[in-house]
């Protein structure tokens, strides 16, 4: 059951593009197309797929997570599922929420993935009152840097976290952005 502030964020909205709903046990397989493309994962903190159960225990451990959601990102043209993004973890000392995504390959470079994390940040400030969005990235990740600074986030420090494919410590860049 997710804490109350999250609940208020609505589990539907679309933007010109595209239609987004809280992710589900039953997105698993056109999930698995997005996760085992081994370019996309490549910068994820995740370990690349290749069968369906592993996307649905993610998806389920996603979903049991109190201070985290996930959406998916449906293109309104041909309905089909493009990729996902949501709060990774919510700090309600703070009101800070780190963020996270990822785009099929073929829809890389379109300017969606701003267009739909623009308006969920948008939603998310207006409806909880989260004040900040984090968002930790490797700093060779170009593509995800120049989106997060197309978003008005800034370089804020360079954090460790545990790489979950080689299990050593890794350093990530984080990004901020307060109200805008
Ligand atoms: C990160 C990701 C969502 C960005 O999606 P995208 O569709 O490329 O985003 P946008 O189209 O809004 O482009 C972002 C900007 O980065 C630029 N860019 C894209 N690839 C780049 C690269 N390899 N090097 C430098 N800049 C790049 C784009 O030109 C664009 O800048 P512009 O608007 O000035 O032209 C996508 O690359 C992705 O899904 N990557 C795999 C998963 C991932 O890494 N997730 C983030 C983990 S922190």
């Amino acid at each position: 059951m997710l804490v109350d502030i999250l609940q208020k964020i609505p589990t539907e909205f679309e933007t010109a593009r595209t239609q987004n709903r809280m992710m589900r046990r039953d997105d698993a397989a056109q999930m698995l197309h997005v996760w085992s493309d081994p370019d996309v994962t490549r910068f994820m903190n995740i370990e690349n797929f290749s069968t369906i159960d592993q996307a649905r225990e993610i998806i389920l451990a996603i979903l049991q997570e109190k201070t985290a959601n996930r959406y998916i990102i449906m293109d309104k043209m041909n309905s089909e599922l493009i990729g996902s993004f949501g709060i990774n973890e919510l700090d309600l000392n703070t009101l800070n929420a780190e963020i996270g995504y990822e785009l099929k390959k073929s829809y890389w470079g379109s300017g969606i993935m701003s267009e739909v994390l623009q308006t969920f940040m948008h939603i998310t400030q207006s409806t909880t009152g989260i004040l900040t969005f984090t968002a930790k990235v490797d700093p060779e990740n170009r593509a995800s840097i120049k989106l997060l600074e197309k978003l008005g986030f800034d370089y804020d420090k360079t954090v460790t976290e545990l790489d979950m494919n080689t299990k050593t410590l890794k350093n990530v860049k984080q990004y901020s952005r307060g109200i805008i």
